[in-house]
């Protein structure tokens, strides 16, 4: 049944982007929102299933000033937004992360730190975030829950922003029992284990160890902290656990150990260097990491890992071609070319890991280029059947496709959303009282530059070629954006009692 969206103003950020801006990565389907909104009871166009019961959050990079001189797309201020269900009815929210970053330059009127692209030596702020320094933490890589809140991370390494999973208040930062590793911070990708409540994590500098690994418990207590040491800076983006490891990565596409003495941070590609991947007991030493070697490539992103026999068997995404020429065209278009999984050639991949021999085999499960790999969480770390992953505009960082990877059979069922029409990581949503791994919806966000709108699209898991059973109606066109995850309201404190579950948890 459509209804009128009623629309509440949240707040509004000051935004000193141009407006004849002409970036391409902030225009267009990544036009960046500067007001926050909140819509208690949205529009919808199908039924949705009453059986679908919880949240959709979904980070994104959404700048509000211009850069020192180049912005890159990962530097945009994180925004967070949710679509809530329960009772076959939806409710959407987005909030900017109020890092200390975007807090400071709200007030300054203008960029505070160097981005990705630029120099680090010329920031205008000599203090700062992550693993290369000097840059702002925007805390808009990633999202996932947690004991019950939602956690913001960012990929350089920073603090975890704590976030209510409802209204998207930012809580605070994680604190971890006071033992948050703050000299390091934390990468993206932390990993929740939805059976133990238990959160891995990762983080990554360029002072040794260069690596460190640890565990928090369903409580927020950090409760192990162990070195991961690697022979050099690295630039790991996602990790993988299974019931009992965890498995961390030293892929041989770094930042030029040369180049870095200099203080500059250009990353290449070693082809002659192996992949190493390392098995930790979750709980385990720094004695106890067992390396395994590997094809070199790098891998953006795991699928999830399991345990098998002697072996752990580990899915992710192999990279063709991890440094791809250069080329020529605009300056745009030669910094974008690691955004473009055309070039990368991302294909769904399985690395097997004997745990008695200390061998690796390895097996390309597709020639289909695919990334942002999703799993029905209740799977994390055992085994899985299915993965949910995003196809790409050629020549953009754009989801214009989903494909449903069958790891079993080697089937595939691929979803187009359209020309213009542009989609998020998309998460699996097991329907309450979920029978199997395939049963449960499949969730999105979708920026269309036809209809100039956004939809959160849902999906049955077991027919995607079907298309959306129901599209959510967002108040307005949002910026594209990528990781998101799913939380059952059975993980939010309340949820299922409160009078209204887009305002009443009380965290
Ligand atoms: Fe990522």
């Amino acid at each position: 049944m459509v209804k009128t969206m009623e629309i509440e103003v949240l707040g509004r950020a000051l935004s000193t982007l141009p407006a004849d801006d002409d970036h391409p990565y902030r225009t267009g389907p990544w036009r960046p929102q500067t007001v926050e909104r909140r819509v208690a009871d949205c529009e919808v166009i199908g039924d949705l299933p009453t059986d679908l019961d919880g949240v959709y959050l979904r980070n994104t990079e959404n700048p509000v000033h211009p850069a020192v001189s180049i912005y890159h797309p990962f530097d945009g201020d994180g925004m967070v937004h949710v679509v809530g269900f329960r009772d076959g009815k939806a409710f959407y929210s987005n909030r900017f992360v109020r890092t200390d970053g975007f807090v400071a330059e709200q007030k300054a009127g203008g960029p505070l730190w160097s981005g990705l692209a630029e120099d680090p030596a010329k920031s205008p702020t000599q203090t700062g975030w992550g693993a290369r320094g000097r840059m702002k933490d925007s805390s808009s890589t990633d999202v996932v829950v947690h004991n019950g809140v939602a956690l913001t991370s960012f990929y350089q390494c920073g603090d975890l922003y704590r976030l209510n999973p409802t209204t998207l208040e930012t809580l605070g930062k994680a604190g971890w029992n006071g033992r948050f590793p703050s000299d390091v911070g934390v990468s993206a990708h932390p990993k929740v284990d939805e059976h133990t409540g238990e959160m891995m994590f990762f983080n990554y500098s360029t002072q040794a160890p260069f690596m460190h690994y640890g565990v928090v418990d369903d409580e927020d207590n950090l409760v192990h902290y162990v070195d991961v040491p690697l022979p050099g800076p690295r630039l790991p983006h996602d990790m993988a656990f299974t019931e009992n490891y965890a498995i961390l990565n030293d892929l041989p596409l770094f930042w030029e150990p040369e180049a870095l003495a200099a203080g500059k941070y250009a990353a290449r590609f070693h082809k002659d260097i192996p992949s190493r991947l390392a098995v930790i007991p979750r709980k385990g030493n720094t004695s106890d990491i067992k390396w395994f070697e590997a094809d070199p490539t790098y891998v953006l992103h795991w699928v999830n890992a399991y345990e098998e026999g002697e072996e752990i068997v580990l899915d992710g995404f192999f990279q063709m071609d991890p440094e791809p020429p250069s080329g020529g065209g605009t300056i745009y278009q030669r910094m974008f070319r690691f955004l473009d999984n055309e070039l990368m050639g991302p294909k769904l991949h399985r690395w097997r890991l004997n745990l008695r021999t200390g061998q690796t085999r390895e097996e390309r499960l597709t020639e289909t280029t695919s990334e942002f790999g999703m799993i029905n969480g209740l799977h994390g770390g055992r085994r899985h059947r299915y993965a949910y992953a995003a196809t790409a505009l050629p020549g953009w960082f754009l989801f214009n496709g989903l494909v449903k990877h069958d790891v079993e059979t080697g089937n595939e069922e691929h979803y187009k959303f359209g020309e213009g029409v542009f989609a998020s990581e998309t998460a699996m949503a097991p329907r309450v009282g979920s029978t199997g791994e395939d049963d449960g919806y499949l969730v999105t966000l979708v920026s269309d530059m036809n209809r100039d709108c956004s939809e959160c699209l849902v999906f049955d898991a077991a027919r995607l070629a079907d298309g959306p059973i129901a599209r959510v109606q967002l108040p307005e066109r949002i910026s594209s954006g990528t990781h998101s995850t799913w939380a059952p309201g059975s993980a939010i404190p309340d949820w299922a009692t409160a009078d209204d579950p887009a305002t009443a948890i009380g965290l």
